[in-house]
């Protein structure tokens, strides 16, 4: 494992983050431990979970293991706060109501008494940016929190977000949570270059597209029922939301690349991310330890600049008005 600073922070973080979404979904407390004890094991320091996780499932395993390893210090605990918590019509969304009820609510699941990053997990349009500014400051001074960051916010509203918290002497977002692999490349058009202008870190969710670069889907073949997109247990995983034919060539132009360098297809798919945009940590996801293995292997290796433009170059999704006009009129 080697680490990275998180944007212009101080703060070293694991190459790959791990994500605890399956955690008390698809997986129970005992499989979820010994995922986080094989990560640690392996070098991580990063754990991404929510406060909407599996009806809180996923931050009380996270602190349950936490407690039991005692080692709270030297790991870096991400949660995130938007999604509605419960029926209540208050318990969701960026308002000050909710961000500290949900903030109190995440320490005594995840048993400490700070969370190193609090993002907000999606924009909200219905509460005034200042108000969600406002309280993540005022969280920071309190000590309950470390670093912000956003996930899930277009270009102008990071943009917004910044300039605003930077005019108010606010703390500003560290880093953000961006949806991000060969099957999604939309942020490479302004919010990656932002990010690395603004220096903020970021976190790539999704980075095997929920599975469908890990090799296990092919054309022609059948969905393997024991997978995501099999069990139908997340509807943006489903096979008519994700297996389109441009999704298919990758895969294939993955199996080749796979075979020549001798590693697997989710270690090419997440090898292109590290290399493909610097600054990006892969927030790996895994069922099972067999899969977290593999993943962690994905690191000490590179791919060459001619895999690189094979894997570009069948996953291209053009760009774009005004992207498109604007770099065929800006002087390199
Ligand atoms: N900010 C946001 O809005 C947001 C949204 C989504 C996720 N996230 C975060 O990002 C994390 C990762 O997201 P994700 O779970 O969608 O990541 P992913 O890496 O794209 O997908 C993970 C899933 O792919 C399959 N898989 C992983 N490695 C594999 C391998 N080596 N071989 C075969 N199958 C493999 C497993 O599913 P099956 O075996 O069940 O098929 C696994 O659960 C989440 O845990 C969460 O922390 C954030």
């Amino acid at each position: 494992m080697y680490y990275v600073y998180l944007g212009r922070t101080g703060l070293r973080m694991s190459a790959l983050a791990l994500g605890t979404q399956t955690f008390g979904w698809n997986i129970d407390e005992q499989q979820s431990k010994a995922l986080l004890d094989q990560y640690v094991e392996a070098g991580g320091n990063y754990f991404d979970t929510a406060d909407s996780y599996n009806g809180g499932e996923s931050e009380r395993i996270l602190g349950s293991w936490l407690h039991e390893r005692g080692e709270r210090d030297k790991q870096i605990l991400g949660t995130k706060v938007f999604f509605p918590t419960s029926e209540h019509v208050n318990d969701t969304g960026a308002s000050r109501k909710h961000i500290l009820s949900s903030v109190d609510t995440s320490l005594r699941r995840l048993q400490t008494d700070y969370i190193d990053l609090l993002q907000i997990h999606c924009y909200d349009r219905r509460t005034p940016l200042e108000e969600t500014l406002r309280t993540l400051d005022d969280l920071v001074r309190s000590g309950k929190v470390r670093y912000i960051g956003a996930s899930n916010f277009t270009p102008s509203e990071l943009m917004k977000a910044i300039m605003l918290s930077r005019f108010h002497h606010w703390e500003t977002f560290s880093c953000l949570q961006l949806e991000y692999s060969l099957l999604v490349r939309s942020a490479e058009w302004e919010l990656i270059p932002l990010c690395q202008q603004e220096g903020l870190g970021m976190l790539a969710w999704s980075p095997l597209a929920g599975g469908w670069l890990s090799g296990k889907y092919r054309k022609g073949n059948d969905i393997p029922s024991d997978s995501r997109a099999g069990r139908k247990d997340r509807w943006d995983d489903s096979a008519e939301q994700r297996g389109n034919d441009q999704a298919y060539d990758i895969i294939e132009v993955l199996h080749s690349i796979a075979s020549e360098v001798g590693r697997s297809v989710s270690q090419v798919s997440l090898n292109w991310i590290l290399k493909k945009s610097k600054g990006v940590i892969p927030l790996i996801g895994a069922r099972t330890q067999i899969q977290l293995k593999e993943n962690l292997e994905a690191l000490a290796w590179e791919l060459d600049e001619t895999q690189m433009s094979r894997l570009d170059e069948v996953s291209n999704i053009g760009l774009p008005s005004p992207y498109s006009f604007i770099e065929r009129y800006t002087r390199k």
